[in-house]
């Protein structure tokens, strides 16, 4: 007893000495459809944590800053950090996350209006990837939306400029939306948006982001399209100078192509490294068409979100719709064969506790939401939850049972 207390002792010492501050040294680079890191296959398994520099879902204490119109809050320190702990625990390499890289149109935004900036934005951002650092998860950021939520987007650049069109869930319905993609003056308001972010250094850690290997991409949009929902209208010119622009701002980035689906006219854009799609809900058919395109064209390829559990949208799933595990067992192959096919998956969405309170879970009301160790889960839940914990470490070449270990939460800090 007393015996294996020390030796449990001197395993915290040690680990607490020898836990580094940045386990992210080496920058994770593409080669053809693979990426790699320090000379070995890097595979991107993880989640989707879209509030961790502004979240929607906690109404704060009095005091605190809030945007009642939108519910716009920042998240506390200990929610970003017990969420870190959580990917390791799920054992994910990468988490993508809107509002790490969108960010504008509201007073908490990095941008509440055209050209002014709210430096305060990026006291959760900075934490979220100084965190990240610390427990060797990588993170994509996506740059704007398709949509307009809580965090901005494209409307919100629209907007600054005059062009007042009523975003519509089916389409932004509207041609002139395409400003957003052609106008010279919101291209270049765009880009000076993003310099700004990209230039920011981190108060944690002392980085610029540009020059840190945790933000291993910038995605240039989340789900972009033109007037109609998904018909991939995004210009092969507009995706080439926002990937280039990200470049010449952070030589080492890779830049993921945020066009909603693959659209074959942009696989030959030069400065765009990786591809996506998202999958609501899971589709086998659609994910080898994905890939044999992508891989055709010697890039790479990432599932960026899917719907994680046997629902769409709260309703039933399609009959044709694969199981969880067929269809991550499908990825599996693709990411772990001779030449990668695909880079890996991101599960949507991943919650924690409300913390500093370390018993009652952020709620989110999309028929996504993955709480991770709620004792309310029902068995089907942690099911699937298991399922993608073994794909995870799969991807990394380890073989876990079905269990899911706790994870630690971290209380007031
Ligand atoms: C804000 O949160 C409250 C309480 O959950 C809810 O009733 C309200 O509809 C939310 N407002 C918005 C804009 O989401
Ligand atoms: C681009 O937007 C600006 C600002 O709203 C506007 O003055 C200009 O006419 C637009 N250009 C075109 C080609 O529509
Ligand atoms: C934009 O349009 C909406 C709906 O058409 C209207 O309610 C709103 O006042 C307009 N905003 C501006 C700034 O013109
Ligand atoms: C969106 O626009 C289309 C076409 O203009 C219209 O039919 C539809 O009702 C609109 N949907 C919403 C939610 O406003
Ligand atoms: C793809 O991008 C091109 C170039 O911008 C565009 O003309 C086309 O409408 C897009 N859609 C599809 C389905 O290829
Ligand atoms: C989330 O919902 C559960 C179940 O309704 C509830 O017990 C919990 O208190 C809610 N979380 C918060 C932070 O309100
Ligand atoms: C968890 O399972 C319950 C019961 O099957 C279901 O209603 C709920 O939507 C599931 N939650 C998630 C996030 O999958």
């Amino acid at each position: 007893m007393l015996f294996s207390y020390s030796l449990l002792l001197l395993a915290s010492l040690v680990s607490s000495v020898t836990v580094p501050l940045h386990k992210n040294a080496g920058w994770v680079i593409r080669d053809g459809t693979e990426l790699k890191l320090e000379g070995k296959r890097f595979t991107t398994g993880g989640a989707n944590v879209y509030w961790l520099g502004l979240d929607e879902n906690v109404i704060p204490p009095k005091g605190k800053p809030f945007y009642a119109p939108f519910n716009a809050s920042y998240p506390t320190f200990g929610r970003i950090t017990e969420v870190m702990n959580t990917l390791n625990t799920l054992g994910a390499t990468v988490l993508r996350s809107q509002t790490i890289g969108v960010s504008v149109g509201n007073p908490l935004s990095i941008m509440p209006a055209l050209g002014h900036y709210n430096e305060q934005a990026f006291d959760t951002i900075d934490w979220a990837v100084y965190e990240a650092g610390r427990h060797g998860i990588r993170i994509m950021a996506p740059l704007t939306d398709n949509y307009d939520y809580y965090h901005g987007g494209k409307f919100d650049f629209l907007r600054f400029r005059g062009f007042n069109l009523t975003y519509n869930s089916s389409g932004d319905q509207n041609p002139e939306v395409m400003q957003f993609y052609t106008n010279r003056t919101i291209i270049n308001d765009f880009k000076a948006y993003i310099k700004h972010i990209i230039l920011h250094r981190n108060k944690y850690n002392g980085l610029r982001y540009a020059d840190d290997p945790t933000i291993f991409g910038y995605e240039t949009g989340n789900e972009l399209s033109g007037p109609i929902f998904g018909d991939k209208n995004v210009p092969i010119s507009w995706t080439s100078e926002i990937a280039e622009f990200v470049k010449q701002l952070a030589p080492r980035k890779l830049v993921i192509d945020g066009t909603y689906g693959i659209n074959e006219t942009h696989l030959g854009i030069e400065a765009v490294d990786i591809y996506s799609d998202h999958f609501y809900p899971r589709d086998n058919i659609k994910l080898e068409d994905d890939i044999s395109a992508v891989y055709a064209a010697n890039k790479a390829y990432i599932i960026g979100e899917y719907a994680w559990n046997n629902y769409n949208y709260g309703n039933p799933l399609p009959a044709t719709t694969p199981s969880l595990a067929d269809f991550l067992s499908s990825i599996q192959t693709a990411v772990l064969s001779k030449r990668a096919r695909c880079t890996g998956d991101l599960f949507w969405s991943l919650f924690g506790h409300d913390v500093p309170n370390c018993h009652q879970y952020v709620n989110h009301t999309d028929g996504f939401t993955l709480q991770y160790g709620n004792p309310l889960n029902m068995v089907e839940n942690n099911t699937n939850i298991a399922t993608i914990r073994q794909h995870l470490f799969k991807l990394q070449g380890r073989d876990v049972g079905n269990s899911l270990p706790s994870s630690q939460c971290p209380g007031p800090r």
